[in-house]
């Protein structure tokens, strides 16, 4: 069993998606915002806010070189700039899960608690260049990925075993 590295958008779904696989497989999750969230013993939000977006980069690097040398069989999924990390490809197998920008806001906004799910996240507070970040980032996603699961309209649980039968397939 390799690493599996979620990627993609913010609001995407990858803790969602995360979950799902991890109840129907062997494969524990963890996520790369909750590990920088309990280092620093911070929310990113205020991460943000009192250290700046530089200093977060500056994390997620250093949970990707951890990951790279001591983390096993496990499903990461990734906050949607962690990418950017030039070893990921070392890290395990890359799954993108993909939606266009319209659908990923409009699941966000129907969800019971958008309110926080949009507060959180410090590049969504201005949708126009939030749109700006999509659209320089989904080449890059693509190039990177090995496997693309189009996750608009599908529950967490389709694109769980969408992502398990793709994976059995890729190793
Ligand atoms: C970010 C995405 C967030 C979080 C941080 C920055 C980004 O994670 O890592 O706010 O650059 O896209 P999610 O993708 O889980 O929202």
């Amino acid at each position: 069993m390799k690493n599996i590295i979620l990627i993609g958008f913010m609001g995407v779904g990858k803790g969602s998606v995360a979950r799902e696989v991890s109840l129907h497989s062997e494969y524990i999750a963890i996520d790369t915002d909750d590990l920088i969230e309990s280092m620093e013993n911070k929310k990113i939000k205020n991460i943000f806010a009192d250290n700046g977006e530089e200093y977060f980069r500056q994390l997620e690097k250093n949970i990707a070189k951890w990951l790279e040398k001591s983390v096993k069989n496990t499903l990461i999924s990734t906050g949607g700039g962690f990418y950017k990390q030039d070893n990921l490809k070392k890290i395990g197998i890359i799954v993108l899960l993909d939606s266009p920008f319209d659908a990923i806001i409009a699941r966000i906004k129907k969800h019971p608690n958008a309110v926080k799910k949009l507060k959180k996240r410090p590049l969504l507070k201005d949708l126009e260049k939030a749109k700006i970040l999509y659209d320089e980032r989904r080449p890059a996603y693509l190039k990177l990925a090995n496997i693309v699961i189009n996750v608009t309209e599908k529950s967490p649980q389709d694109c769980a075993k969408e992502l398990l039968k793709k994976v059995k397939k890729h190793v």
